[in-house]
């Protein structure tokens, strides 16, 4: 059986939920070809079984290159089932509204959504979680991925519920993939800070920051996807308008002891409802 898995991450934690999911793939003697929307060009669909799509949340929803990516994609022969594994800074309802024109462009393209999961990851903008919450985060997700991708074999559909409005929602939010191109432009490199190693040329996934002349200058194709900015070794990069939400250090992911977040109230509840529910999940299924 032949699986094709689409993703997009700015930071790299879409791909610590694909790395997971992947291992769970090969255990089932699945092949997996791997394809990072912004390096590589759709194949066709009709070579494979099953199609994953992995995203981070950005603005409530899916980030453009996975949308720019899948309006590539030519009509299968064949029915494809499809898992959408989703993963964000916080668990509220509002972030399932980020698959809806997703599920609308993939189901044109005879590609059908059957399970569509969400994890909570740290955020890489707003504000930067304790190690201690990214580590238990990064812990649950590892636990559930198996969990629910059992459920998709056994073609048990897990769908997010949704709300009144939802499609005009993300909708309005979708200004983000603009705010992303005009806000690109202000990002700024502090010259003393910098240490001129070129990891935020070389890495940006939109090739949005040119050094010519001892200068930097980003242009106006930036995703906003912070990569630039929480991997500068030297924190030099300063991201516009949104400065005060930048997240300059790195998640280490390795186990912490506890530590008071840094904004204690932000989404508390819907936190607390994500662990305690992912951790009755988990027990249920002891097994797997
Ligand atoms: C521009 C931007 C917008 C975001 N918007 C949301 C959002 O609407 N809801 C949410 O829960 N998290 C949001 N986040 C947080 C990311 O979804 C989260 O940090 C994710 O783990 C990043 O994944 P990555 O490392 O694969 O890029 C946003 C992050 C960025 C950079
Ligand atoms: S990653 Fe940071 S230190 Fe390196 S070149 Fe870019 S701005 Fe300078
Ligand atoms: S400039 Fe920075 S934030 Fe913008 S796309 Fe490139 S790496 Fe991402």
């Amino acid at each position: 059986m032949k699986s094709l898995f689409i993703y997009f991450s700015g930071t790299g934690n879409t791909k610590r939920v694909l790395d997971v999911a992947k291992n769970c793939y090969i255990s089932r003697d699945y092949e997996v070809s791997e394809i990072d929307v912004t390096k590589d060009n759709p194949l066709s669909l009709d070579d494979f079984d099953c199609l994953v799509v992995f995203y981070p949340i950005y603005a409530f929803n899916a980030p453009k290159p996975i949308i720019k990516f899948v309006k590539k994609i030519k009509k299968s022969n064949k029915k494809i089932p499809c898992i959408i594994m989703k993963q964000s800074g916080e668990h509220l309802f509002w972030n399932n509204a980020s698959s809806i024109y997703l599920t609308r462009l993939l189901k044109r393209r005879n590609i059908i959504v059957l399970n569509e999961v969400h994890y909570l990851m740290p955020y890489s903008f707003v504000f930067r979680h304790s190690d201690y919450m990214a580590y238990k985060m990064n812990n649950i997700m590892e636990k559930l991925v198996p969990i629910d991708l059992e459920r998709f074999f056994n073609n048990e559909g897990i769908r997010p519920k949704r709300f009144f409005l939802d499609s005009l929602f993300a909708l309005i939010f979708r200004i983000q993939w603009l705010g992303g191109r005009l806000n690109g432009r202000l990002y700024k490199v502090d010259y003393n800070k910098c240490i001129k190693c070129m990891k935020c040329v070389n890495d940006c996934p939109s090739k949005n920051i040119i050094y010519k002349d001892d200068k930097f200058k980003f242009k106006g194709n930036c995703l906003m996807c912070q990569r630039c900015v929480m991997y500068c070794p030297n924190k030099a990069i300063k991201c516009g308008v949104f400065n005060a939400w930048r997240v300059d250090v790195p998640y280490t992911f390795r186990e912490a002891e506890f530590q008071e977040e840094k904004k204690p109230n932000f989404c508390r509840k819907s936190y607390i409802e994500y662990f305690a529910k992912a951790e009755e999940t988990i027990n249920n299924h002891k097994n797997i």
